[in-house]
């Protein structure tokens, strides 16, 4: 297959943000990882939105309301075929990943017992450790950790041997957060299947970087956050099998989840409105879609092509500076150096290349297990998207080694 060669000025172009400047230097944004940016073309409609039918959703026979439902539906039919979902009422709307942990988390509460076993990945973000541990101490479930080696990939054995009849819940990242680790899902969710145990796959840091087919992949739960890929803040999506969601109680009571309420009883409403209590986020589910038609457009091989040769060459010169590691060096990854200098504090670090107009994540990543195996505070995260360049990744590196001749 020929994969199209991205023009990154172009696409440049359609990222105001990218043109400013910090601190003096124009900017440099190599913090993707934790939010990416916004093109004109999600902006546009965020201000088309409130300029032209903002109004609330399912509720109103008025045309504004009525166009803002239909465009609010036609955000989660873009969502349903971008993931390749069988049915719409199988994705939830939700105002980001945690949300869709913890709406599942919460969930499962009745359905567990004493002594089931629920089993998590070694390089898990908090969020999706912290819902499974509450979970654990309401139900009296057992939380098992599939162990990770120093490349920070998982042992896989490993979680082959914890898998048993008690195993009643799988969660794993589709990649990590703070190592770019790219994790062996398809294997992850088969044999949890195997044992009659249901998968939930957090793809917050996959989805702007891998398209993911959720039928194939054959997963019950699957979360992102729109933030990641070129959307808004506080909003995002829960893939759920229609099997699961019929079974799982609602989350939050409210207004739009309801079919009848009286002061005797309540009846909920059909997925997905049954998980969609309150007025959501109309503008953002929208704006939603329409980072889902821009990334479509520029498509995710030709981004995973381009990032992962700016992954290699960033690697290579990071690598060339003395006394630097790189945490998390597996097979599979995807666009983020995690790294440390030998002697320097990684706040120092990155509050130095701040000075140059370089952004980059410091500290734990909210992901301080981690952190604890490789026995460090924290790293320098620098994440690439599609729209940063060769020559952000040099400023980088002379930024990296300006540090290292202040600080040691
Ligand atoms: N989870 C986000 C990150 O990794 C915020 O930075």
């Amino acid at each position: 297959m020929v994969i199209k060669t991205l023009d990154i000025q172009t696409i440049r172009k359609d990222f105001p943000i990218l043109q400013r400047e910090v601190n003096g230097q124009p900017l440099v944004y190599l913090d993707n990882a934790a939010t990416s940016q916004t093109p004109q073309q999600v902006i546009d409609v965020i201000v088309d939105y409130y300029q032209g039918y903002n109004a609330n959703i399912h509720r109103g026979v008025h045309t504004l309301s009525q166009e803002a439902t239909d465009a609010y539906e036609a955000a989660r039919q873009k969502i349903q075929k971008h993931f390749n979902i069988a049915h719409s009422h199988e994705v939830i709307m939700t105002s980001g990943t945690t949300h869709g942990i913890n709406l599942v988390a919460t969930g499962f509460t009745s359905f567990l017992k004493k002594g089931d076993q629920i089993i998590v990945s070694a390089m898990e973000h908090h969020s999706n450790i912290v819902p499974w541990q509450m979970l654990c101490e309401r139900t009296g479930a057992i939380l098992k950790v599939v162990p990770m080696n120093l490349d920070g990939e998982l042992v896989i054995e490993e979680y082959h041997k914890l898998l048993s009849d008690k195993t009643k819940l799988v969660f794993c990242n589709h990649v990590s957060n703070a190592l770019g680790t790219i994790n062996p899902i398809e294997e992850i969710i088969e044999a949890a299947h195997k044992v009659g145990a249901a998968v939930l796959i957090d793809g917050a840091q996959a989805a702007a970087h891998i398209k993911a087919d959720l039928q194939a992949l054959d997963v019950d739960f699957y979360t992102v956050s729109a933030h990641k890929m070129c959307g808004p803040t506080g909003v995002g999506m829960l893939y759920g099998k229609e099997e699961w969601l019929k079974k799982l109680p609602p989350y939050q009571g409210g207004g739009e989840m309801i079919a009848e309420v009286t002061f005797e009883k309540t009846t909920y409403a059909d997925l997905p409105h049954k998980f969609e209590a309150g007025t959501p986020n109309i503008c953002g589910g929208i704006a939603f879609g329409a980072a889902l038609d821009y990334m479509n457009s520029i498509g995710f091989d030709a981004i995973a092509q381009y990032e992962d040769e700016l992954l290699q060459y960033a690697t290579e010169q990071l690598l060339a500076i003395d006394g630097l590691k790189i945490y998390g060096t597996p097979a599979h990854k995807t666009s983020v150096i995690s790294f440390n200098i030998e002697g320097a504090h990684p706040y120092d670090i990155g509050t130095i290349v701040d000075k140059l107009g370089i952004a980059v994540r410091t500290g734990h990543h909210c992901a301080q297990p981690i952190m604890d195996f490789y026995k460090i505070p924290g790293t320098v995260r620098a994440s690439f998207s599609f729209y940063n360049t060769r020559e952000e990744v040099d400023k980088l590196v002379e930024g990296v080694k300006r540090a290292r001749n202040m600080l040691l």
